[in-house]
């Protein structure tokens, strides 16, 4: 095989075909899946065309790619122990889908060697697609993209989710919101985190913070906001990684004001 870096265009190929045609999948479906079911609690759901989403993109990236693992939310790992990766979220804010609320993505990232290499995101309802790949910036539409300049919190708009996995953690989420929706221009809740992301590294927002994210929640947006020239880091400063669940994104600038709050409240651990 050629080295990752010659061939990182053809694999970007293959997966803005996957996040198309999956994403055209989810347009049509929006608001009316068949069944809906519940997965790690009352609020985590799952539908047909998460399933279907998640098929499709691993046949086309599978038939491309046969030597690459491929983790995808509802699929788990696959073919484990290779150098390169998929990580793959075929419908990130499923509740929104499940009630015809059009704030939904898909998301496809991967990782070479442990590093993220290559991360796309595409969002059928607004038909915008987003490309990152490791050393070369990140893309809107084919056009490039940078975070926003805005240089304190109080000037800036940011997003959070709160664990659609556990329910009974209100807290830090609620202290977390309480700080920052004082000291910014608002928090939105939008119920995507690839969204979330992709609007960070478009200059849309000036950050997004989280915990007990699951690596496909992650993966494409971390390198999307890293190659727009913003900063990614755990939500205790530490660096980042797809497994920690802890993300704190930022357009750099207020980044350090972001984790300073973030430590005001107790930030604990998955559990
Ligand atoms: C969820 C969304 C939501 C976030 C949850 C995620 P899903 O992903 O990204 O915004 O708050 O933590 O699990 O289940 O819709 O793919
Ligand atoms: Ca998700
Ligand atoms: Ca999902």
């Amino acid at each position: 095989m050629r080295p990752m870096s010659s061939s990182l265009k053809a694999y970007a190929h293959v997966a803005i075909r996957a996040a198309r045609e999956a994403g055209a999948l989810l347009a049509r479906h929006i608001g009316k899946p068949k069944t809906v079911q519940t997965k790690r609690s009352r609020i985590d759901l799952v539908t047909e065309i998460d399933r279907a989403s998640e098929r499709l993109i691993h046949t086309i990236l599978h038939r491309a790619t046969p030597t690459f693992g491929f983790l995808g939310e509802e699929q788990g790992e696959r073919y484990a122990h290779t150098a390169s990766r998929w990580i793959v979220d075929p419908l990130d804010g499923t509740n929104n889908f499940v009630h015809g609320l059009p704030l939904f993505g898909v998301s496809i990232g991967l990782e070479h060697e442990g590093k993220l290499v290559l991360g796309v995101v595409y969002d059928p309802i607004r038909r915008e697609l987003f490309v990152a790949t490791k050393g070369r910036g990140c893309t809107l539409n084919g056009a490039r993209v940078r975070v926003s300049p805005t240089q304190t919190i109080a000037h800036g708009l940011l997003s959070t989710g709160f664990s659609s996995t556990f329910l009974t953690h209100t807290q830090p989420y609620l202290g977390w919101f309480k700080a920052f929706q004082r000291q910014s221009h608002g928090v939105r809740r939008i119920g995507s985190t690839v969204l979330s992301l992709a609007w960070v590294a478009c200059g849309r927002l000036e950050g997004f913070y989280e915990r007990d994210l699951w690596p496909w929640d992650v993966a494409a947006g971390m390198l999307l906001v890293q190659e727009a020239g913003g900063r990614i880091s755990d939500i205790d400063g530490s660096s980042a990684s797809v497994s920690d669940g802890r993300l704190v994104a930022s357009n750099g600038h207020i980044h350090r004001e972001m984790l300073r709050i973030l430590s005001l409240s107790s930030h604990g651990t998955r559990s």
